[in-house]
């Protein structure tokens, strides 16, 4: 995050309201998916998973997430959500998976996603729409797990992966897998869209409550269209899966392409997807949107914990199946 942290020095003076950029660690990684698969144990694949412990199969929307959470792996203490993607795996020439760690972008948290909700694009200095926070109840969804194709994928705006050289990496994004090895392992980016309906917390593809600005972008300022206008924050999510172990040319595949996939299966990496469940207590979120401040937010004086506390808050498994090992096949497929 050079180039954040290098900008936001000299937009300081300028803010007006918060970019907030933090780490969740590890919660649980297993076949649970409350979202897209409420009640089913073990769900069709496996996903990584972060935030409050409260997070369970079912996830009824009027469960008070901070209320029955009695702990988070977010460096932020009041934020009960629960933040998801898939699992990658690497594919050996013998035809069997394992699966790829994930790596920390803040020293000491357990590997997970760090976070961000912004009110402007990632290198906007001042950050001046107001945005409003998301409310109890509120989740959705953004990708699609059947796609294969780019035009397929194209329906969605920043679903990418860039190909780290080193920890500073963030460009190019690209939509399909990286084609080569990754010396500092493979970022996953998620941007959801911005514009809410104003009416409903969710919607039956968890996506069609939410829309992308009416013209422009977000990055852009483009406003939200007159069926969805009211301007959220953007939720983004960085995932590093550590891929340094399985660099070595010689176990990719002897045609030239790629060894990772997906655990739903996805080899092209167009069905990118990642799932969002709101549980900030009470209006933690919308005082910190309010703030005039960057990154960690110093200054907005939220409840804060350290990654000692965010590891301790891991999840015991709910389905008891072997994710680590050599396996013949990926689990659920
Ligand atoms: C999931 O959480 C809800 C609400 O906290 C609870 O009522 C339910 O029993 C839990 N379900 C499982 C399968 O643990
Ligand atoms: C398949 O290949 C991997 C990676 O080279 C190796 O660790 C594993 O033992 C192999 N499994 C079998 C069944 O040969």
């Amino acid at each position: 995050m050079k180039r954040l942290v290098a900008s936001s020095m000299v937009a300081l003076a300028t803010l007006s309201h918060a970019l907030v950029r933090f780490q969740c660690s590890q919660l649980v990684i297993e076949r649970l998916d409350p979202l897209v698969n409420p009640g089913m144990v073990p769900s069709a694949h496996v996903h990584q998973i972060v935030g409050g412990n409260s997070f369970n199969a079912t996830m009824d929307p009027a469960k008070d997430m901070p209320g029955e959470s009695t702990c988070t792996t977010c460096s932020f203490a009041e934020d009960f959500s629960n933040y998801w993607t898939a699992v990658l795996f690497f594919k050996a020439r013998n035809g069997t998976y394992k699966r790829v760690p994930q790596s920390s972008q803040i020293q000491g948290a357990k590997g997970g996603i760090t976070v961000y909700y912004m009110q402007d694009a990632l290198y906007d200095q001042q950050q001046k729409s107001k945005v409003t926070a998301f409310k109890p109840g509120f989740r959705m969804f953004t990708g699609n797990v059947a796609a294969r194709t780019k035009a397929e994928m194209a329906q969605f705006r920043q679903l990418t992966y860039t190909c780290m050289d080193n920890q500073g990496t963030r460009e190019p994004e690209t939509l399909d897998f990286p084609t080569r090895p990754c010396r500092a392992g493979i970022m996953v980016n998620a941007r959801f869209p911005t514009c809410w309906d104003g009416v409903n917390l969710d919607s039956p593809d968890h996506m069609a409550h939410m829309s992308y600005p009416g013209s422009g972008t977000f990055e852009s300022g483009g406003p939200c269209p007159a069926s969805h206008p009211i301007r959220m924050p953007q939720v983004l999510f960085e995932v590093v899966w550590d891929t340094r172990q399985f660099n070595n040319k010689a176990d990719w595949p002897a045609d030239g392409s790629q060894p990772f996939v997906w655990s739903f299966g996805d080899g092209t990496g167009y069905g990118n997807h990642a799932d969002y469940v709101f549980g900030w207590k009470d209006d933690a979120l919308q005082r910190l949107m309010d703030a005039a401040c960057v990154v960690n937010c110093p200054t907005a004086h939220a409840k804060t914990q350290g990654t000692a506390a965010m590891n301790q808050c891991a999840k015991q498994k709910t389905v008891t199946e072997d994710i680590d090992g050599w396996l013949t096949s990926l689990p659920g497929m």
